[in-house]
């Protein structure tokens, strides 16, 4: 885990699969001594500072008592508490920051403004969501997609719904990463980022894997061993809200929907969810549905990410 200390976290393309693996695997080893009670105080006495910019319940509290856990304590800044609520800059508040804490997370709207406290912190800067990527998220997922299939690359996976999206986005460059064939299905003007795409795709390509766009759901689910979606509404978007409920018809997972993936697929979503949007109870809270063990890995991924990136020494 040497060449991962003191690195930033900003987004999934930016480590090499052997990387990924640290943190699956590390993943593993915390999940597994957390469980068996053994004390796992890898940063004793560190410090977190959490910046969020928009709501959360998941990656706060799993960063929160994961830093507990790790022999740390974290700090929730909210956006509106602290002076950037009142124009201080992100550069002035990176140099400050690190002169107190160990680590820097950050959930904000544009992806500019983490890669910026990037620049400008002298300590390990997690991305927490931007309008663009989730890759916090995305370990969890990995995590939990080979739980439950033993594997990763190999398996098909698609993403049905908003395309233009920090979770379909980061989905696409995990799957990549890992091999596994990765198919959006989004509405025409709902595609994913044409970079993101394009770089995945090639990735992809180098990995025997296939990154693919569509506006048939029905097309990408076919076969498939993971079914993901997300909101229709992320936030930021609320504004949107008619015209995307709207378009958005046609693209809800539904029990016709998976009835067109393999037999013993598995059914993803980041959470929060919308019933009766872009997912139906029945699919949801359905047997092939592993929602609360893919929310729980993010307490673990979290883990594996702050001991990779900020343990000393290691
Ligand atoms: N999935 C996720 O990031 O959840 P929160 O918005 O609750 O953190
Ligand atoms: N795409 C969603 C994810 C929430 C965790 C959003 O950005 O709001």
């Amino acid at each position: 885990a040497a060449t991962l200390t003191g690195r930033d976290f900003l987004t999934i393309a930016e480590f090499t699969e052997d990387e990924l693996m640290t943190f699956l695997n590390t993943a593993v080893a915390l999940k597994t001594m957390q469980k068996q009670g053994v004390p796992h105080h890898f940063l004793n006495g560190q410090t977190l500072a959490m910046i969020f910019e928009k709501a959360s319940t998941r990656t706060r509290v799993a960063f929160e008592v994961g830093m507990y856990h790790l022999g740390g304590s974290a700090l929730y800044l909210s956006s509106k508490d602290i002076q950037i609520g009142r124009g201080e800059t992100i550069a002035d508040t990176a140099k400050v920051l690190s002169r107190f804490v160990d680590g820097i997370m950050i959930r904000t709207f544009g992806h500019d403004v983490v890669e910026e406290l990037a620049a400008n912190a002298d300590v390990p800067v997690i991305n927490g969501l931007t309008d663009t990527h989730h890759p916090t998220q995305i370990i969890a997922d990995l995590l939990t997609i080979y739980e439950h299939k033993g594997k990763i690359g190999g398996l098909k996976a698609c993403f049905i719904g908003d395309g233009y999206n920090n979770m379909a986005h980061s989905l696409m460059e995990g799957a990549a990463a890992f091999g596994m064939d990765m198919t959006v299905a989004s509405p025409k003007g709902y595609e994913p980022d044409t970079a993101i795409f394009e770089a995945a795709k090639a990735r992809g390509a180098k990995n025997g894997c296939m990154i693919a766009i569509t506006d048939s759901p029905q097309e990408a689910a076919e076969d498939c061993d993971v079914v993901i979606t997300d909101t229709w509404l992320s936030m930021g978007d609320e504004a949107e809200k008619d015209k995307r409920l709207h378009d958005f018809q046609g693209f809800q997972v539904d029990d016709a929907l998976v009835s067109l993936a393999k037999p013993d697929h598995i059914f993803m979503h980041c959470l929060p969810a919308h019933r009766g949007e872009e997912v139906t109870e029945s699919v949801i809270d359905g047997d092939h549905s592993v929602v609360f063990d893919e929310a729980e890995n993010r307490l673990h991924a979290h883990k594996a990410i702050l001991k990779c990136l900020m343990e000393k020494d290691a």
